[in-house]
């Protein structure tokens, strides 16, 4: 049963599909809901069925952000005790393409929850923003480096110091989301998208992946050497034979993920 109390889950065609399910309070994430998302996420990782992984929310918006209601009484001790980002970490120890395609209000640990996708598709009216400053508080989910990372110190300085909301076409153009799609086929688009990646080799995808994970850690030459082992480990699979082969018989591949 992967459809639980606050996620709604299925499997289309090769795609796992989460919805955040709390619509009334704007998917606004609690302890029990990060846990039930992570989870579903991780058994569509195992899942052999499924080669991509799409998570959106359910209602007016993806998520404006971590429960306020549960950590308004939260002490240093308490949050030590319970470590609630734990949970979040896992997120980045998934292996198979995660997309976050993003509506309406994307706030906070909302925000934190998307960047912490491999890729961000957005509606044009989505509004981007981390107003946790004016809660007297701060991103605590990775916001600050993700978002550093993806549009340098001071860009991402003024975006959280002021707390200010951003739309998907600047947050297209400055590389924080990749593409935006129109609201009336937004979900189509990012199917079409999604069934795109998934129909590609899916150990390619997942060597790919696991490089460019590299990059943000590695030096260049390491980063490298860290690459030219995957690229070559490649050698090994089915889909590799058949990929070249395909390519020197003048046809389309048929890759069986081995
Ligand atoms: N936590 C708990 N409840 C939330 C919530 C949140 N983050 N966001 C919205 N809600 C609840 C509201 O309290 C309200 O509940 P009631 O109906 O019981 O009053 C319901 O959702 C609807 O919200 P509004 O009435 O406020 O709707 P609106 O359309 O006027 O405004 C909004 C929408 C702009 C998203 C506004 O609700 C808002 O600003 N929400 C808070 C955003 C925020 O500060 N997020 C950061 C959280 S901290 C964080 O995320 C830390 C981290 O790094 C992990």
């Amino acid at each position: 049963m992967l459809t639980r109390q606050y996620v709604k889950a299925d499997v289309d065609g090769q795609i796992g599909r989460i919805r955040l399910n709390r619509p009334e309070r704007y998917n606004a994430l609690n302890r029990t809901m990060i846990r039930e998302i992570v989870k579903v996420m991780e058994q569509f990782d195992q899942d052999e069925t499924v080669a991509v992984i799409v998570l959106s929310g359910e209602g007016k918006s993806f998520s404006a952000g971590a429960d306020i209601d549960e950590m308004v009484d939260a002490t240093p001790i308490s949050m030590e005790l319970l470590d609630p980002f734990a949970d979040w970490d896992r997120i980045s120890r998934l292996h198979k393409p995660l997309i976050a395609a993003v509506h309406g209000f994307v706030l906070g640990g909302g925000f934190e929850l998307a960047l912490a996708c491999d890729l961000i598709y957005a509606t044009p009216e989505t509004q981007f923003g981390f107003p946790e400053v004016g809660l007297g508080v701060m991103p605590g989910a990775g916001g600050t480096q993700r978002l550093t990372r993806r549009i340098g110190r001071t860009r991402a300085l003024e975006w959280l110091w002021t707390g200010e909301r951003m739309l998907a076409p600047e947050a297209e153009r400055l590389g924080i989301i990749n593409r935006v799609f129109a609201s009336e086929q937004f979900e189509q688009d990012v199917m079409t998208r999604a069934h795109q990646i998934a129909a590609q080799p899916p150990i390619s995808v997942r060597l790919i992946k696991d490089a460019v994970d590299k990059a943000g850690d590695l030096s260049l030459q390491d980063g490298m050497d860290h690459e030219r082992r995957n690229f070559y480990l490649l050698f090994g699979t089915a889909d590799q034979t058949e990929g070249m082969q395909a390519f020197l018989e003048k046809r389309q591949p048929t890759f069986k993920g081995n």
